[in-house]
C-alpha cells in the first residue's frame, strides 16, 4: 500500500473549515483505493503572527520539506495582519523555497452548475508561469512624489523559465486532447513575447503529436467567453495567466469551484495545492463555505501523488453531487453546510 505524507496548512478564516471538509473526502478515497495519507497539521496563521511576530517558525520550510505534498486552505486576515505581511510570510516563501513554477488551474463547468455563459461545456486547463515574467519584482521608483516621478517595472523572462513552463504544458496536452494554446502579446511586446513565441516553437519540435495555436492575450480572453470549446490546455505568463484564470474561475461558477496546484514537476520537494479563494472573513466560522474548490484541489494533489484513480473518482463524485443539486452551500443558492457538502461527496465515493 502506498503512503503519502501530507502537510496541512489550514491558515485563516474558512481555511480550516474547507480543509476539514476535504479530509472527509480524502480519507474516503484512501480507503476505497487502498492508499494511506498521514497528515501533519501546521496551524500557522495570522494568529501565529500576532503571537510570535512570524507567520511560520524560522524552520517552517524545513518542517514542510519532510512532506510529499502540502494542502493549504487560505491565508490572510486583513483586520489582524496586513495582507502584504501574511502573503510574504507564508505563501510566497513556500512557492519560492520549493520552486513551484507551475500554477495549474482546471476550469471546468461541473454537471448541474450554471455559469454566467450559455456554454454547455467548459473545460480548460490553464497553466500559469509562477516565478518570473511580469511579477519578477524587478524595478524601482525615482523622484518619488515629484512631478518628475518615474516608476519602472521590468518583466523578466528566462529561457529556463519559459521553456520549463511550456514543456509542462505540452506534457499536459499529451494527457488531454493534444491541443495547446500559447498566450503572448508579441505584436506589442517585441522582446519578451517574441522570445516566448520562439521558445514555444522550439519546444513544440519535441511534441510533434501536439498541435499548437498562438493567441494574443486580448484575443484569447474573448475566446474564453465566445468559443471556449476551441480551447483545451492554455499556457501563459504570470500576468496573463493571472487574468485568464480569473475569467476561467468566473465561467466555471465562481470561487466556490476554482482549484489550483502549485507544482514543481521535477519532484523531490512538496508541491502545494489550494483553492483559489481566500479566507472569506465575511462568512468565516459559520460553517457555510463551499468546500468544493478545496476538495478539487485535494483531488489534484492525489493525481500529482500518483493516485490518479482516486483523483478521478473524487471529481466524478463531485459532479454527481452538483448534478443532483440538492446539497449546495448558500453561495450556490442552497442551504447545506460545508460539512454536509463534503459528506455528500464522500457518500458518492462509496
Ligand atoms: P475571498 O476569496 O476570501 O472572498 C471573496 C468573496 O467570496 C467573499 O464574499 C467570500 O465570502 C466569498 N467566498 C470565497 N470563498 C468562498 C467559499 N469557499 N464559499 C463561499 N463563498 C466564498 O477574498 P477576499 O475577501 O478579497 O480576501 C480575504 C482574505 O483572503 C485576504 O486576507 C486575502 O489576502 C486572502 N486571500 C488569500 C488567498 C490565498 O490564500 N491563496 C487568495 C485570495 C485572498
Ligand atoms: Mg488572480
Amino acid at each position: 500500500m502506498s503512503g503519502h505524507k501530507i502537510a496541512l496548512l489550514p491558515g485563516d478564516g474558512i481555511g480550516s473549515e474547507v480543509i476539514d471538509a476535504s479530509l472527509q473526502v480524502l480519507d474516503k478515497a484512501a480507503q476505497r483505493f487502498g492508499f494511506t495519507l498521514n497528515y501533519t497539521r501546521f496551524d500557522w496563521s495570522c494568529d501565529t503572527y500576532l503571537r510570535t511576530g512570524r507567520m511560520m517558525p524560522e524552520d517552517g520550510i524545513e518542517q514542510l520539506r519532510k512532506s510529499n505534498s502540502i494542502l493549504l486552505g487560505a491565508v490572510g486576515w486583513p483586520q489582524k495582519v496586513p495582507d502584504a505581511v501574511s502573503l510574504h510570510g507564508l505563501l510566497l516563501p513556500i512557492r519560492k523555497a520549493f520552486d513551484l513554477y507551475v500554477n495549474a488551474r482546471p476550469h471546468k463547468l461541473l454537471a448541474g452548475v450554471t455559469g454566467p455563459l450559455r456554454a454547455e461545456a467548459f473545460d480548460i486547463l490553464c497553466i500559469r508561469e509562477n516565478t518570473e515574467g511580469e511579477y519578477s519584482g524587478a524595478g524601482g521608483r525615482v523622484h518619488v512624489g515629484t512631478p518628475e516621478e518615474v516608476a519602472v517595472e521590468t518583466s523578466v523572462f528566462t529561457r529556463r523559465g519559459v521553456e520549463r513552463i511550456l514543456r509542462y504544458g505540452f506534457e499536459q496536452a499529451r494527457k488531454r486532447s493534444r491541443r495547446l494554446a500559447s498566450v503572448t502579446k508579441s505584436n506589442a511586446q517585441k522582446h519578451s513575447m517574441v522570445f516566448w513565441d520562439e521558445v514555444t516553437e522550439q519546444v513544440a519540435r519535441d511534441y510533434p503529436d501536439v498541435s499548437v495555436t498562438r493567441y494574443h492575450i486580448d484575443a484569447i480572453a474573448a475566446r474564453f467567453v465566445m468559443q471556449p470549446e476551441t480551447l483545451d490546455v492554455v499556457v501563459a505568463s504570470n500576468l496573463f495567466g493571472d487574468i485568464l484564470t480569473d475569467i476561467g474561475a468566473a465561467i466555471q461558477g465562481g470561487l466556490g469551484f476554482a482549484a489550483s496546484a502549485n507544482v514543481n514537476p521535477n519532484g523531490g520537494v512538496p508541491s502545494m495545492f489550494e483553492p483559489v479563494h481566500g479566507s472569506a472573513p465575511d462568512i468565516a466560522g459559520r460553517g457555510i463555505a463551499n468546500p468544493l474548490a478545496t476538495i478539487w484541489s485535494a483531488a489534484l494533489m492525489l493525481d500529482h501523488l500518483g493516485e490518479s484513480a482516486g483523483a478521478a473518482a473524487i471529481l466524478e463524485a463531485m459532479s454527481r453531487v452538483t448534478a443532483k443539486g440538492n446539497v449546495k452551500t448558500p453561495d450556490q443558492g442552497g442551504r447545506a453546510t460545508t460539512s454536509e457538502v463534503a459528506a455528500a461527496v464522500a457518500a458518492e465515493l462509496s
